[in-house]
């Protein structure tokens, strides 16, 4: 039996990184299906939407509806993405048991996706942070392009510590470094994790890869070995910032699970069930998807 304290937690975000960046929409029915199917898969967070502008993510605009339709399942906790007060107001009213607040540190591509400087985002999560003082909802925060923004290249650590201890000292629990487009190396990973546990040995840290230049995999192994146990990822390994240019799939979910259990450690997850919804993507969304484990099987595979 492992360890409690080596078992990766996956939080599944096909629903929101996933489908944002889709070119088609998927039906409201169709997103309620696929995620209570991936509630029962064994995932401990499920990111369902996105409360942001319709007009900036049109594929999310039914975020309410998705909230309204699933089963929630026991132990899974359902986040959604937030970029303002507003987004955390829909949040709320959606009864979401987390609510994720995103801002990029590098400035101009919180510029483009949020359309807002970053001192900005941060007084936006700070009025949100004093209106839901005393509750009980889980606050997390997303850094996103933590290892390279698109338009200032590299993000200095003592950028991304600033960033965190801001988070923390207006309370948010949670934190998850992004790599938003795909830049980041496994010594990097395995650095900034280090440096980051360093000053914040308590911290619940999660990490959002995306595997553009195919570093996603190695890059989870760098920081499951520096200490994280809690990844973002994405059935099929779809998604992607529409805002960011370039910007290509997460690091696919079901790759990731069968890597960790190749490797003998735990995730709760049943993969083969990830993997039958894995096979439903293609027709749902129209295309093929860029996972492997869905198309070769698992490593144990052999053939008559
Ligand atoms: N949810 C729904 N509508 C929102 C909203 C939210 N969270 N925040 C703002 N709006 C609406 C406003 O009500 C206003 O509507 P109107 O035009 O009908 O009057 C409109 O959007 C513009 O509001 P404003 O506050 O000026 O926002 P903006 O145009 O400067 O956009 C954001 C700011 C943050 C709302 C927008 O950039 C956004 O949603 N970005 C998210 C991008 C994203 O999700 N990227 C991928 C994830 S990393
Ligand atoms: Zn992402």
């Amino acid at each position: 039996m492992a360890e409690e304290k080596d078992r990766v937690e996956i939080n599944e975000v096909v629903l929101r990184d996933g489908l944002q960046n889709e070119p088609d929409f998927v039906a409201t029915e169709e997103k309620i299906r696929l995620a209570d199917g991936l509630s029962r898969t064994g995932v401990r967070r499920l990111e369902v939407s996105s409360f942001v502008s319709p007009k900036a993510i049109p594929n999310l605009r039914d975020a309410a509806d998705v909230l309204q339709g699933i089963t929630r399942v026991p132990g899974v906790r359902y986040t959604a993405l937030v970029p303002n007060v507003r987004g955390a107001e829909r949040a709320l009213e959606s009864s979401v048991d987390e609510v994720n607040l995103v801002m990029s540190i590098g400035e101009r591509h919180n510029l483009a996706n949020m359309r807002m400087t970053c001192d900005q985002s941060l007084a936006q999560f700070k009025e949100i942070m004093t209106a839901i003082a005393g509750s009980s909802f889980f606050v997390n925060g997303t850094l996103a392009t933590t290892f390279g923004c698109p338009f200032e290249g590299r993000q200095s650590v003592e950028r991304v510590l600033w960033a965190i201890d801001i988070y923390r000292e207006m309370g948010i629990e949670g934190i998850t470094i992004a790599d938003t487009i795909g830049v980041a190396n496994p010594r990097q990973v395995g650095e900034l994790t280090t440096t980051i546990f360093r000053h914040h040995p308590d911290l619940q840290l999660t990490l959002h890869l995306h595997n553009t230049r195919d570093m996603g995999l190695a890059n989870a192994l760098a920081a499951y070995d520096a200490g994280i146990r809690s990844f973002d990822s994405a059935l099929g390994g779809i998604g992607g910032c529409p805002y960011a240019p370039g910007a290509t799939g997460n690091v696919c979910t079901e790759d990731l699970v069968h890597m960790f259990h190749a490797c003998g450690i735990d995730t709760g997850v049943d993969l083969s069930a990830l993997i039958g919804l894995s096979c439903e993507l293609p027709a749902l969304l129209g295309h093929a998807t860029p996972g492997y484990v869905m198309k070769a099987g698992t490593s144990d595979r052999v053939y008559a």
